[in-house]
């Protein structure tokens, strides 16, 4: 297992629309692996492929609390098959706007249909925070961040922040 280095918005691999993984097979679960790793590392409670820069729908989430036990969920090709008309409101981050966040609305309740790691066919419902970090991370394998949610001056500071941000990293990775 690896830890991976974690890709920073703006780049172009965040806005890529992801490909289906057409077989889970022993890369797929070292892809796994290694992003529940990652996550765990930053720590996060949810983290998408592109985020790591690799463009397949895969993502991983574990929402239990810090005294809970682990509830990892690995989750290849996932499908919202369906979503509350109610929704929630919920401050959002996001390990590749680090440090950001913002009020985003999605929907309380979802029904999400993927493959587990063995390949297997599952469905997982959602409310509370796994219904907004399972919708965030599906948004990701389609190109879509959290501030794309919300309004265009906001978002705009966000991004500015970003470069900002990617360019000290930059310097002190040079340095
Ligand atoms: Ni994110």
């Amino acid at each position: 297992m690896a830890i991976l280095p974690i890709i920073w918005a703006p780049d172009p691999v965040l806005k890529t629309k992801c490909r289906s993984v057409d077989v889970v097979d022993d890369e797929v679960r070292r892809l796994i692996d290694d992003m529940f790793q990652t996550m765990y590392f930053a720590p996060g409670v949810g983290l998408a492929a592109p985020q790591v820069g690799v463009t397949k729908r895969v993502i991983v989430v574990d929402v239990a609390g810090k005294d809970e036990k682990p509830q990892p969920i690995a989750l290849v090709n996932p499908e919202i098959v369906w979503r509350s008309d109610a929704t929630q409101i919920y401050e959002e981050g996001c390990l590749s706007l680090p440090e950001l966040y913002a009020d985003v609305e999605r929907a309380s309740h979802v029904k999400v249909r993927y493959l587990d790691r063995d390949g297997a066919e599952q469905k997982i419902e959602g409310e509370g925070l796994l219904a907004v970090c399972l919708q965030h991370e599906i948004d990701h394998i389609d190109g879509v961040l959290f501030v794309d949610h919300i309004s265009a001056l906001k978002r705009n500071i966000m991004m500015k922040k970003m470069v900002k941000a990617k360019k000290q990293r930059a310097r002190e990775q040079a340095a």
